[in-house]
């Protein structure tokens, strides 16, 4: 006999589905003030001022002097699928912003209160709207300078699951601060504040280069051992700074890099690093790489990843091989380090070594040893 058993699958409710799709988004504070600065830097503001109350949990309020919303623009910017950045998806391959699919700001009214209060750059006065899952409320007429304020309260209040994964205070401002001196490394042009609790923890104001700003973050010693590097190959363009191999980090922490002013964290791109300074220093130990890579916007595909962190490449080995010369010379002139012997033979053509860093094997013991540290850029 055949036993026939109802069927399983239900359709979502629309609530359901938009808490779902938010949490691809929004997983954490700290990607909350990712979507908010980059926002603040599609607005071309210079100055954003990030204040975090208990790691993010109690309050996150970014204020911009970029270029303002409308007052119409302010009531449907918190709605699904409202962007001023593309309108049909051929335009995500010309992109030059960092947002595209217009869903961040009502990710985050789905999961917490979002107060926008904005004043364009044309009108007299601001208006604030409040936006939550629920309900946009109508707009007010406020005082506002030019440029934008972003309040979130109440995070994750209706989504308790979500909140239970989250971290102490501490840890998720932990986060926040990595992203905000991240962005503060790939737009060394734009001033950033951050405070937590009301104390400053960091101010670039002052600092307009990524070597100051390295400065600030890391201190002068690992600044004074900085590299710049500046590469240009047909359609890439690299320029940022290398640490010298001998100024490493437990992790990939200070390895950062910007394609079209977009930060992405890339597999290609940690490997073509790791890979161009491989014969130099020691294993598990990563230098600071920060670079700033131009290449046609037509060449990427910007819409892989649900927090538009990764990116794909249209000619990955192209790409990897611009960083890898970048950083080293490698393949193209020059020879790799490993192929050094003991007497003095410079990393590649365009560095020297005044004591010459180069890991050999000792034959008979079969154990590395690491030789000499530093290492002095020649401009090509
Ligand atoms: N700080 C800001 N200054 C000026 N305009 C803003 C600001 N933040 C948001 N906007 C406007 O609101 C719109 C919606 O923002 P939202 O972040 O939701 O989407 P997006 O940036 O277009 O795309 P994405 O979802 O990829 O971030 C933006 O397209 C922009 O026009
Ligand atoms: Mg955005």
């Amino acid at each position: 006999m055949m036993l026939i058993t109802m069927g399983i699958i239900k359709a979502l409710d629309p609530t359901t589905i938009q808490k779902i799709a938010a949490g691809e988004v929004i997983d954490r504070p700290s990607s909350i003030v990712k979507e908010l600065i980059e926002n603040s830097l599609d607005a071309k503001a210079s100055t954003i001022t990030i204040d975090i109350d208990n790691g993010g949990l109690s309050r996150i309020q970014i204020i911009d002097n970029g270029t303002g919303l409308h007052p119409e623009d302010l009531l449907v910017a918190a709605l699904p699928h409202t962007t001023s950045k593309i309108t049909a998806v051929e335009d995500i391959f010309g992109i030059h912003t960092r947002g595209f699919r217009g869903e961040a700001l009502s990710s985050i009214a789905h999961v917490a209160t979002l107060s926008l209060t904005s004043k364009h750059q044309e009108a007299d006065i601001g208006t604030q709207v409040i936006a939550t899952l629920s309900e946009i409320s109508a707009p007010k007429t406020v005082a506002h300078p030019t440029g934008t304020t972003v309040l979130i309260s109440h995070l994750f209040d209706e989504i308790p699951v979500r909140r239970k994964f989250l971290k102490s205070p501490a840890t998720e401002f932990g986060y926040i601060y990595e992203i905000v001196s991240h962005f503060s490394l790939i737009f060394p042009e734009v001033t950033f504040v951050l405070r937590h609790n009301g104390k400053e923890s960091l101010n670039t104001r002052g600092s307009q280069n990524i070597s100051d700003r390295i400065g600030i973050l890391l201190g002068g010693n690992a600044q004074k051992q900085l590299i710049p590097i500046a590469y240009n190959s047909n359609d890439i363009h690299v320029t940022g700074v290398i640490s010298q191999p001998g100024q490493t980090y437990p992790n990939r922490k200070w390895q950062l890099f910007g394609i079209n002013g977009r930060p992405v964290k890339s597999q290609i791109l940690y490997k073509a690093t790791m890979d161009a300074f491989a014969d130099v220093v020691p294993a598990r130990r990563f230098p600071l790489a920060i670079l700033n890579i131009q290449l046609p916007a037509d060449s990427i595909d910007v819409n892989i990843h649900p927090q538009k962190l990764d990116i794909k490449f249209q000619k990955s080995q192209h790409v990897y091989d611009a960083i890898r010369r970048a950083i080293s010379g490698f393949p193209t002139r020059g020879r790799p380090a490993s192929r050094c012997s003991r007497r003095t033979q410079p990393f590649h053509t365009s560095i020297t070594a005044s004591t010459h860093e180069c890991r050999y094997r000792k034959t008979g013991s079969q154990k590395f040893f690491f030789r000499a540290i530093h290492l002095e850029r020649i401009y090509e």
